[in-house]
């Protein structure tokens, strides 16, 4: 049965790369951009599914921007993937410092999601089996020791945290909450060094989030549907 999917971030990467496999097998779409142009962009390509795919534009550090987008949001949605995310300024080694950028960064991949939590509930609350998930990533797991870029690990760190409190928070209300490492992708942020496409990682996390149960809340899982350890 066709479900309503909301996607931050679906201009580029795995965002664009969910969007269009969820468009082609029938589910109805929002996505959300943060431009004008890069919505006229998107528009056109999904211009075949236009019936059941809605743009909206906002940037993930803008609370009344969200929220303003939000009311256009047509409820219930039943899943809230929390994608859009940046990696953060050039100098971030934990012995020097971009703090200005490092604090944007955290403003972005930790905050950003549970901004569109908050002001996506309303519409989550009103589905059969609303989910959501939060786009995290294994280098930000506090068993992995590596050291490099240490602010986009910190915020994915944080996130992480985030998604446990609101697992814990909307479990009564059945609301399925998880962080889901998507693998280490080809996109402008993974490189083209890579170990899987898009596709791939839009593939396994799809069929991941479709198996979710209430049982799930509060899980790290990986695009391939196993456990990464926090
Ligand atoms: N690629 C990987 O190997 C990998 C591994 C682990 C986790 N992840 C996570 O997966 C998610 C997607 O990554 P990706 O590889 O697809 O990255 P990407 O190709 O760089 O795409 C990032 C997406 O996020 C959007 N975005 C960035 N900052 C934003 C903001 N302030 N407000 C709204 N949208 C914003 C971008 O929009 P614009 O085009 O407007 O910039 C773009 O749509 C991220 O959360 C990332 O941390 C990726």
């Amino acid at each position: 049965m066709a479900e309503h999917w909301f996607i931050s971030g679906a201009n580029r990467g795995i965002g664009h790369g969910l969007a269009r496999r969820l468009a082609e097998r029938g589910d109805d779409v929002t996505a959300s951009v943060r431009s004008e142009e890069a919505r006229e962009r998107l528009a056109a390509e999904v211009a075949r599914h236009r019936a059941r795919f809605s743009i909206v534009v906002f940037d993930v550090r803008d609370e009344a921007a969200i929220r303003a987008a939000a009311d256009e949001v047509v409820a219930p949605l039943d899943v809230l993937v929390c994608n859009a995310g940046a990696y953060g300024p050039q100098r971030q080694s934990s012995l020097d410092m971009d703090f200005a950028g490092a604090l944007d960064l955290f403003s972005v991949n930790t905050l950003g999601p549970l901004r569109l939590v908050q002001a996506l509930l309303p519409a989550l609350r009103l589905a059969r089996n609303p989910r959501v998930v939060v786009v995290s990533s294994g280098i930000g797991s506090m068993s992995a020791a590596g050291s490099g870029n240490i602010a986009y690990r910190a915020s994915k760190a944080a996130v992480n945290k985030i998604v446990q409190g609101l697992a814990t928070d909307l479990e009564r209300e059945g609301i399925v909450v998880v962080a889901l490492s998507p693998g280490w992708v080809r996109t402008d942020m993974g490189g083209e060094n890579a170990e899987i496409s898009v596709e791939e990682s839009a593939r396994g996390s799809i069929a991941t989030i479709d198996a979710l149960t209430a049982s799930d809340t509060g899980r790290f899982l990986d695009y391939r549907n196993k456990s990464v350890p926090w």
